[in-house]
Protein backbone atom coordinates (compact mmCIF):
# COMPACT_ATOMS: atom_id res chain seq x y z
CA UNK A 1 0.00 0.00 0.00
CA UNK A 2 1.51 3.56 -0.90
CA UNK A 3 0.19 6.57 -0.16
CA UNK A 4 -0.64 9.85 -2.92
CA UNK A 5 -1.10 13.22 -1.26
CA UNK A 6 -2.34 16.08 -3.82
CA UNK A 7 -0.83 19.59 -2.54
CA UNK A 8 -0.60 21.21 -5.82
CA UNK A 9 -3.03 24.17 -7.04
CA UNK A 10 -2.94 27.68 -5.47
CA UNK A 11 -5.65 28.26 -2.94
CA UNK A 12 -7.12 31.44 -4.35
CA UNK A 13 -9.98 31.09 -1.58
CA UNK A 14 -7.60 31.34 0.96
CA UNK A 15 -6.06 34.93 -0.37
CA UNK A 16 -4.20 36.59 0.99
CA UNK A 17 -2.68 34.18 3.24
CA UNK A 18 -1.96 32.04 0.64
CA UNK A 19 0.03 34.49 -2.04
CA UNK A 20 3.10 33.97 -0.45
CA UNK A 21 2.81 30.69 1.07
CA UNK A 22 1.01 26.89 0.07
CA UNK A 23 -2.50 26.40 1.79
CA UNK A 24 -1.84 22.94 2.84
CA UNK A 25 0.89 24.26 5.12
CA UNK A 26 -1.42 27.17 6.85
CA UNK A 27 -1.30 25.42 10.57
CA UNK A 28 -4.52 24.28 12.12
CA UNK A 29 -3.66 23.76 16.28
CA UNK A 30 0.12 24.97 15.55
CA UNK A 31 0.38 22.38 12.89
CA UNK A 32 0.18 22.35 9.19
CA UNK A 33 -2.88 20.69 7.42
CA UNK A 34 -0.23 18.80 5.19
CA UNK A 35 1.86 17.35 8.51
CA UNK A 36 -1.83 15.95 9.94
CA UNK A 37 -2.08 14.66 6.83
CA UNK A 38 1.16 12.93 6.75
CA UNK A 39 0.66 11.43 10.16
CA UNK A 40 -3.10 10.33 9.60
CA UNK A 41 -0.97 8.12 6.33
CA UNK A 42 1.30 6.88 8.64
CA UNK A 43 -0.63 6.12 11.25
CA UNK A 44 -2.78 3.59 9.15
CA UNK A 45 0.80 1.37 8.22
CA UNK A 46 1.80 3.75 4.64
CA UNK A 47 5.53 4.18 4.33
CA UNK A 48 5.68 5.10 0.95
CA UNK A 49 4.05 8.19 0.45
CA UNK A 50 4.09 10.58 -3.00
CA UNK A 51 3.55 14.24 -2.89
CA UNK A 52 1.88 15.82 -5.97
CA UNK A 53 3.28 19.54 -5.70
CA UNK A 54 2.68 22.46 -8.33
CA UNK A 55 3.10 26.45 -8.05
CA UNK A 56 4.27 26.02 -4.53
CA UNK A 57 6.78 23.02 -4.90
CA UNK A 58 10.15 24.69 -2.85
CA UNK A 59 8.15 25.72 -0.05
CA UNK A 60 6.40 22.38 0.41
CA UNK A 61 9.93 20.61 -0.08
CA UNK A 62 11.80 23.08 2.25
CA UNK A 63 9.31 22.26 5.11
CA UNK A 64 8.55 18.06 4.65
CA UNK A 65 12.02 17.20 3.53
CA UNK A 66 12.46 13.59 2.73
CA UNK A 67 10.07 12.83 5.63
CA UNK A 68 12.10 11.51 7.68
CA UNK A 69 10.67 13.35 10.80
CA UNK A 70 7.29 11.76 9.87
CA UNK A 71 8.82 7.95 9.25
CA UNK A 72 7.55 8.31 5.97
CA UNK A 73 9.69 7.93 2.28
CA UNK A 74 8.36 11.18 0.57
CA UNK A 75 9.06 11.56 -3.40
CA UNK A 76 7.87 15.03 -4.97
CA UNK A 77 5.46 14.46 -8.01
CA UNK A 78 5.84 17.75 -9.63
CA UNK A 79 2.65 19.01 -11.67
CA UNK A 80 3.14 21.73 -14.05
CA UNK A 81 -0.49 22.81 -13.80
CA UNK A 82 -3.26 22.03 -11.85
CA UNK A 83 -4.92 20.31 -14.62
CA UNK A 84 -7.38 18.15 -12.07
CA UNK A 85 -7.49 15.66 -9.14
CA UNK A 86 -7.60 12.66 -12.25
CA UNK A 87 -4.27 14.38 -14.00
CA UNK A 88 -3.12 14.20 -10.79
CA UNK A 89 -3.37 10.48 -10.54
CA UNK A 90 -2.14 9.80 -14.27
CA UNK A 91 1.58 11.52 -13.38
CA UNK A 92 1.79 9.58 -10.41
CA UNK A 93 1.91 6.17 -12.33
CA UNK A 94 5.68 5.66 -11.93
CA UNK A 95 5.62 6.68 -8.35
CA UNK A 96 2.55 3.77 -7.55
CA UNK A 97 2.87 0.78 -10.01
CA UNK A 98 0.67 -1.86 -9.29
CA UNK A 99 0.32 -1.66 -5.58
CA UNK A 100 -2.96 -0.32 -4.42
CA UNK A 101 -3.23 3.46 -2.78
CA UNK A 102 -4.53 5.90 -0.37
CA UNK A 103 -5.18 9.04 -2.20
CA UNK A 104 -5.49 12.27 0.47
CA UNK A 105 -6.18 15.65 -0.75
CA UNK A 106 -3.65 17.55 1.48
CA UNK A 107 -6.08 20.31 2.61
CA UNK A 108 -8.60 18.16 4.03
CA UNK A 109 -8.78 17.59 8.04
CA UNK A 110 -10.79 14.84 9.40
CA UNK A 111 -11.71 13.20 12.45
CA UNK A 112 -10.18 9.86 13.24
CA UNK A 113 -7.79 8.88 10.82
CA UNK A 114 -8.16 6.39 8.49
CA UNK A 115 -6.56 3.00 9.70
CA UNK A 116 -10.23 1.67 9.85
CA UNK A 117 -10.66 2.53 6.11
CA UNK A 118 -7.01 1.15 4.73
CA UNK A 119 -7.98 -2.15 7.03
CA UNK A 120 -11.47 -2.23 5.26
CA UNK A 121 -9.91 -2.17 1.72
CA UNK A 122 -7.04 -4.37 2.43
CA UNK A 123 -10.51 -6.76 3.22
CA UNK A 124 -12.35 -6.47 0.47
CA UNK A 125 -12.02 -7.29 -3.47
CA UNK A 126 -13.02 -4.02 -4.61
CA UNK A 127 -11.29 -1.82 -6.72
CA UNK A 128 -11.82 1.30 -5.16
CA UNK A 129 -13.45 3.40 -2.37
CA UNK A 130 -14.04 6.26 -1.32
CA UNK A 131 -15.13 8.57 1.59
CA UNK A 132 -18.47 9.71 1.91
CA UNK A 133 -20.38 12.08 4.46
CA UNK A 134 -23.56 13.73 4.80
CA UNK A 135 -23.24 17.32 4.02
CA UNK A 136 -26.25 20.50 3.91
CA UNK A 137 -24.73 21.81 0.99
CA UNK A 138 -23.69 18.96 -1.56
CA UNK A 139 -23.52 21.13 -4.46
CA UNK A 140 -19.66 22.78 -3.06
CA UNK A 141 -18.34 19.08 -3.25
CA UNK A 142 -18.54 16.00 -5.28
CA UNK A 143 -21.84 13.89 -5.26
CA UNK A 144 -22.77 10.47 -5.25
CA UNK A 145 -25.43 8.60 -5.64
CA UNK A 146 -26.13 4.29 -4.41
CA UNK A 147 -27.41 1.73 -5.63
CA UNK A 148 -30.31 -0.39 -3.28
CA UNK A 149 -26.81 -2.92 -2.42
CA UNK A 150 -24.62 -0.32 -1.34
CA UNK A 151 -22.26 0.36 -4.07
CA UNK A 152 -21.87 3.87 -6.19
CA UNK A 153 -24.02 4.54 -9.16
CA UNK A 154 -23.29 7.56 -10.10
CA UNK A 155 -20.39 10.48 -9.22
CA UNK A 156 -20.94 13.92 -10.39
CA UNK A 157 -18.95 16.87 -9.28
CA UNK A 158 -20.33 20.16 -7.80
CA UNK A 159 -23.55 19.17 -9.27
CA UNK A 160 -26.59 22.19 -9.17
CA UNK A 161 -29.43 19.47 -8.24
CA UNK A 162 -27.55 16.99 -5.95
CA UNK A 163 -28.88 13.64 -6.15
CA UNK A 164 -28.07 13.28 -2.44
CA UNK A 165 -26.63 14.79 0.38
CA UNK A 166 -23.60 12.60 0.48
CA UNK A 167 -20.41 14.55 -0.21
CA UNK A 168 -17.36 12.82 -1.29
CA UNK A 169 -14.87 13.67 1.27
CA UNK A 170 -11.18 13.96 -0.31
CA UNK A 171 -10.10 10.64 1.16
CA UNK A 172 -9.76 7.85 -1.65
CA UNK A 173 -8.86 3.75 -2.36
CA UNK A 174 -7.80 2.48 -5.44
CA UNK A 175 -6.24 -0.66 -7.53
CA UNK A 176 -4.23 -0.01 -10.17
CA UNK A 177 -7.19 -0.29 -12.41
CA UNK A 178 -7.68 3.53 -11.94
CA UNK A 179 -4.93 4.08 -14.47
CA UNK A 180 -6.93 2.76 -17.03
CA UNK A 181 -9.47 5.26 -16.20
CA UNK A 182 -7.42 8.38 -15.79
CA UNK A 183 -6.21 7.38 -19.15
CA UNK A 184 -9.22 7.09 -21.01
CA UNK A 185 -11.29 10.06 -19.64
CA UNK A 186 -11.56 13.61 -21.62
CA UNK A 187 -11.31 17.32 -19.37
CA UNK A 188 -14.94 18.13 -17.86
CA UNK A 189 -16.43 21.35 -18.84
CA UNK A 190 -14.16 23.28 -16.39
CA UNK A 191 -11.01 21.66 -18.34
CA UNK A 192 -9.62 19.57 -15.64
CA UNK A 193 -9.48 15.93 -15.09
CA UNK A 194 -11.90 15.00 -12.32
CA UNK A 195 -10.94 11.91 -10.01
CA UNK A 196 -15.72 11.70 -10.49
CA UNK A 197 -15.35 11.32 -13.93
CA UNK A 198 -12.12 8.46 -13.46
CA UNK A 199 -14.21 6.66 -10.67
CA UNK A 200 -17.39 7.00 -12.67
CA UNK A 201 -15.40 5.07 -15.57
CA UNK A 202 -14.75 2.47 -12.92
CA UNK A 203 -18.36 1.85 -12.57
CA UNK A 204 -19.48 2.18 -16.11
CA UNK A 205 -16.82 -0.54 -17.11
CA UNK A 206 -17.75 -3.67 -14.26
CA UNK A 207 -15.55 -2.10 -11.54
CA UNK A 208 -16.08 -2.20 -7.98
CA UNK A 209 -16.62 1.11 -6.24
CA UNK A 210 -17.67 0.96 -2.49
CA UNK A 211 -18.50 4.10 -0.16
CA UNK A 212 -17.11 4.01 3.32
CA UNK A 213 -19.59 6.19 5.65
CA UNK A 214 -17.32 8.86 7.47
CA UNK A 215 -19.43 9.92 10.66
CA UNK A 216 -17.08 12.23 12.59
CA UNK A 217 -16.43 15.97 11.15
CA UNK A 218 -14.77 16.39 8.31
CA UNK A 219 -13.21 19.99 7.00
CA UNK A 220 -11.84 20.85 2.86
CA UNK A 221 -10.37 23.66 4.15
CA UNK A 222 -10.64 25.93 1.58
CA UNK A 223 -12.04 29.07 3.26
CA UNK A 224 -10.39 31.27 6.05
CA UNK A 225 -14.05 30.18 7.87
CA UNK A 226 -13.07 26.53 6.72
CA UNK A 227 -9.57 27.11 8.93
CA UNK A 228 -11.31 28.32 12.08
CA UNK A 229 -13.89 25.24 12.48
CA UNK A 230 -11.20 22.90 11.66
CA UNK A 231 -8.99 24.79 14.25
CA UNK A 232 -11.94 24.45 17.01
CA UNK A 233 -12.67 20.62 15.86
CA UNK A 234 -8.54 19.82 16.27
CA UNK A 235 -7.61 21.99 19.61
CA UNK A 236 -10.94 20.09 21.19
CA UNK A 237 -8.92 16.92 20.42
CA UNK A 238 -5.41 17.64 21.27
CA UNK A 239 -4.31 16.62 24.51
CA UNK A 240 -2.84 19.55 26.41
CA UNK A 241 0.40 20.08 27.65
CA UNK A 242 3.10 22.52 29.31
CA UNK A 243 6.13 22.46 27.64
CA UNK A 244 9.02 22.46 30.50
CA UNK A 245 10.62 25.68 29.34
CA UNK A 246 7.53 27.17 29.01
CA UNK A 247 7.02 30.28 31.73
CA UNK A 248 3.66 31.12 33.59
CA UNK A 249 4.14 33.92 36.22
CA UNK A 250 1.99 33.68 39.17
CA UNK A 251 0.13 36.60 38.21
CA UNK A 252 -1.35 34.71 35.31
CA UNK A 253 -4.07 31.98 35.30
CA UNK A 254 -3.90 29.19 32.65
CA UNK A 255 -6.63 26.65 32.59
CA UNK A 256 -6.10 23.06 31.89
CA UNK A 257 -7.34 22.77 28.57
CA UNK A 258 -4.43 24.96 27.35
CA UNK A 259 -1.13 23.92 25.43
CA UNK A 260 2.06 26.01 25.83
CA UNK A 261 5.01 25.04 23.60
CA UNK A 262 8.09 25.45 24.39
CA UNK A 263 9.25 28.85 25.36
CA UNK A 264 5.95 30.38 25.28
CA UNK A 265 5.85 33.00 28.19
CA UNK A 266 2.47 34.01 29.85
CA UNK A 267 2.80 37.35 31.89
CA UNK A 268 -0.31 38.57 34.33
CA UNK A 269 -2.88 37.02 31.33
CA UNK A 270 -5.56 34.97 31.68
CA UNK A 271 -5.53 31.62 29.02
CA UNK A 272 -8.33 29.66 28.77
CA UNK A 273 -8.76 26.48 26.27
CA UNK A 274 -8.80 25.01 24.30
CA UNK A 275 -6.31 27.11 23.09
CA UNK A 276 -2.27 26.15 21.98
CA UNK A 277 0.20 29.16 22.68
CA UNK A 278 3.26 28.34 20.37
CA UNK A 279 7.45 28.22 20.22
CA UNK A 280 8.77 31.51 22.17
CA UNK A 281 5.61 33.27 21.64
CA UNK A 282 5.12 35.98 24.53
CA UNK A 283 1.36 36.79 25.90
CA UNK A 284 1.35 39.94 28.16
CA UNK A 285 -1.48 41.73 30.13
CA UNK A 286 -3.91 39.93 27.74
CA UNK A 287 -6.89 37.86 27.63
CA UNK A 288 -6.79 34.53 25.40
CA UNK A 289 -10.28 32.68 24.95
CA UNK A 290 -11.28 29.42 23.71
CA UNK A 291 -10.60 28.04 20.36
CA UNK A 292 -7.32 30.47 19.31
CA UNK A 293 -3.62 29.24 18.29
CA UNK A 294 -1.01 31.36 18.41
CA UNK A 295 1.89 30.21 16.33
CA UNK A 296 5.48 30.85 16.91
CA UNK A 297 7.27 34.19 17.62
CA UNK A 298 4.57 36.45 18.34
CA UNK A 299 3.93 39.09 20.46
CA UNK A 300 0.19 39.61 21.98
CA UNK A 301 0.48 42.45 24.54
CA UNK A 302 -2.22 44.27 25.99
CA UNK A 303 -5.55 42.63 23.94
CA UNK A 304 -7.99 40.68 24.31
CA UNK A 305 -8.52 37.20 21.55
CA UNK A 306 -10.74 34.50 21.11
CA UNK A 307 -12.09 31.69 18.23
CA UNK A 308 -8.42 32.87 16.16
CA UNK A 309 -5.35 31.87 14.43
CA UNK A 310 -2.40 34.23 14.39
CA UNK A 311 0.30 32.72 12.48
CA UNK A 312 4.23 33.34 13.17
CA UNK A 313 6.05 36.45 14.67
CA UNK A 314 2.98 38.37 14.11
CA UNK A 315 2.02 40.83 16.92
CA UNK A 316 -1.57 42.31 18.22
CA UNK A 317 -0.70 45.27 20.71
CA UNK A 318 -3.18 47.52 22.80
CA UNK A 319 -6.53 46.75 21.14
CA UNK A 320 -9.12 47.86 22.83
CA UNK A 321 -12.13 45.59 21.19
CA UNK A 322 -11.89 41.93 21.50
CA UNK A 323 -10.47 40.34 17.96
CA UNK A 324 -12.84 37.34 17.28
CA UNK A 325 -12.82 34.64 14.52
CA UNK A 326 -9.91 36.61 13.18
CA UNK A 327 -7.19 34.78 10.86
CA UNK A 328 -4.11 36.70 10.86
CA UNK A 329 -1.08 35.96 9.18
CA UNK A 330 2.76 36.27 8.81
CA UNK A 331 4.69 39.29 10.48
CA UNK A 332 1.69 41.05 10.86
CA UNK A 333 1.33 43.68 13.05
CA UNK A 334 -2.06 44.84 14.95
CA UNK A 335 -1.64 48.07 17.12
CA UNK A 336 -3.40 51.01 18.24
CA UNK A 337 -2.90 54.33 16.76
CA UNK A 338 -3.03 57.19 19.28
CA UNK A 339 -2.28 59.91 16.81
CA UNK A 340 -4.11 62.63 15.56
CA UNK A 341 -6.15 62.40 13.20
CA UNK A 342 -8.23 59.95 14.85
CA UNK A 343 -9.75 56.88 12.82
CA UNK A 344 -8.66 53.71 11.42
CA UNK A 345 -5.57 52.95 9.32
CA UNK A 346 -4.82 49.83 7.58
CA UNK A 347 -2.40 48.61 5.20
CA UNK A 348 -3.82 45.54 3.58
CA UNK A 349 -2.95 43.39 1.16
CA UNK A 350 -4.48 42.30 -1.91
CA UNK A 351 -7.87 40.26 -1.14
CA UNK A 352 -7.71 41.23 3.01
CA UNK A 353 -11.15 41.44 4.28
CA UNK A 354 -10.63 44.17 7.57
CA UNK A 355 -14.44 44.45 9.85
CA UNK A 356 -14.93 47.49 11.80
O1 LIG B 1 -12.51 18.23 -0.48
C1 LIG B 1 -13.38 17.35 -1.13
C2 LIG B 1 -13.58 17.75 -2.58
O2 LIG B 1 -12.27 17.88 -3.17
C3 LIG B 1 -14.42 16.68 -3.32
O3 LIG B 1 -15.75 16.64 -2.80
C4 LIG B 1 -14.45 16.97 -4.80
O4 LIG B 1 -15.11 15.92 -5.47
C5 LIG B 1 -13.02 17.10 -5.34
O5 LIG B 1 -13.01 17.44 -6.73
C6 LIG B 1 -12.24 18.16 -4.58
O6 LIG B 1 -12.83 19.44 -4.83
P1 LIG B 1 -12.08 20.82 -4.53
O7 LIG B 1 -12.69 21.88 -5.37
O8 LIG B 1 -12.06 21.06 -3.04
O9 LIG B 1 -10.59 20.53 -5.02
P2 LIG B 1 -9.35 21.53 -5.02
O10 LIG B 1 -9.22 22.17 -6.36
O11 LIG B 1 -9.44 22.41 -3.80
O12 LIG B 1 -8.13 20.53 -4.84
C7 LIG B 1 -8.01 19.66 -3.74
C8 LIG B 1 -6.53 19.41 -3.43
O13 LIG B 1 -5.85 18.85 -4.54
C9 LIG B 1 -5.75 20.66 -3.06
O14 LIG B 1 -4.86 20.31 -1.99
C10 LIG B 1 -4.96 21.01 -4.30
C11 LIG B 1 -4.74 19.66 -4.94
N1 LIG B 1 -4.72 19.67 -6.41
C12 LIG B 1 -5.80 20.17 -7.09
C13 LIG B 1 -5.81 20.18 -8.47
C14 LIG B 1 -7.01 20.70 -9.24
C15 LIG B 1 -3.62 19.16 -7.09
O15 LIG B 1 -2.64 18.70 -6.45
N2 LIG B 1 -3.63 19.19 -8.45
C16 LIG B 1 -4.67 19.65 -9.20
O16 LIG B 1 -4.62 19.62 -10.44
Amino acid sequence: MKGLILSGGKGTRLYPLTYTRAKQLIPVANKPVLVRVIEAIREAGVREVGIVVGPTAAEIQDALGDGSEWDVALSYIHQASPDGLAHAVKISQDFLGDDPFVMFLGDNVIEGGISGLIRDFADKQWNSQIVLKEVENPSEYGVAKMRPDGSIEQLIEKPKSPPSNLALVGIYMFDHHIFEAVNAIKPSARGEYEITDAIQWLIDHGYMVFPHIHRGWWIDTGKPTDMLDANSHVLEEITPCLHPTAAVDSDSSVDSRVTLQAGAKIVNSVIRGPTIIGKDTLIENSYIGPFTSIYHGCQILGCEIERSIILENSSVVDIDSTLRDSLIGRNASVKRSDGKPSGIKMNLGDHSTLWV
